[in-house]
């Protein structure tokens, strides 16, 4: 073999030991990353399945004629959004002063938000409550700007009717005393 020759195949042989190294090297590190959680990716489990399967749903979902869609009816939102309420007078009306109370009353006299008196809290209902029943009914049906702040008529929910913010009344003021 010419020098130049021998020369080339040592640089060679020394360059492709190198590169052996690394990808053994890269291989072992793969490992290393890969071992950890290696369960929780490809032994279904059903929690880690259920918050996939969560992220992974698609926005909107299609009602079948003849099957069972109780799944999609649409939710009232928490926080009732002005227009959007107005549009729908006929709604059915929530049933009993609890759930009343949780649609439209809630956000605010649930945490006390704005200077609602917050639902629970006695020494705050009790100068309320001695105003009587009536005074109650007629300031969260018609309205009432106080000392603390202003309640919106009906809560600002025109969908519903007196008799069911009458009943909602009555939850907030068995819960408050
Ligand atoms: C946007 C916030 C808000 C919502 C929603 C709301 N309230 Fe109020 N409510 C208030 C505030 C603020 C006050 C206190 C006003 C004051 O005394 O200054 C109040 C006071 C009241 C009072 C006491 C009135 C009085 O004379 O002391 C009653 C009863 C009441 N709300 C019932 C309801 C009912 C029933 C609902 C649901 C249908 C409701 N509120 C929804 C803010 C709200």
């Amino acid at each position: 073999m010419a020098k130049h020759d021998r020369h080339f195949v040592n640089v060679f042989s020394a360059v492709l030991g190198i590169l052996i190294a690394i990808a053994l090297l890269l291989i072992g590190v793969s490992r290393l990353v890969d071992s950890g959680p290696k369960g929780a990716r490809d032994t279904g489990d059903p929690l880690m399945q259920a918050s996939a399967h969560e992220r992974i749903r698609p926005f909107g979902q299609v009602a079948v004629a003849g099957a069972d869609n109780v799944a999609l009816a649409i939710q009232q939102a928490a926080v009732p959004v002005a227009g959007a309420l107005a549009a729908a007078p006929d709604a059915a009306q929530p049933a009993d002063g609890k759930s009343v109370y949780e649609s439209a009353c809630i956000a605010c006299h649930g945490s006390g938000i704005a200077g609602a008196p917050r639902i629970g809290d006695q020494a705050g209902w009790a100068p309320r409550i001695a105003q009587g029943a009536a005074t109650l009914e007629r300031h969260a049906i018609d309205g009432f700007q106080g000392q603390a702040g202003l309640m919106p008529a009906k809560g600002g929910r025109p969908d519903l009717s007196d008799e069911a913010v009458r009943k909602a009344v009555e939850h907030m003021v068995a819960q408050s005393r």
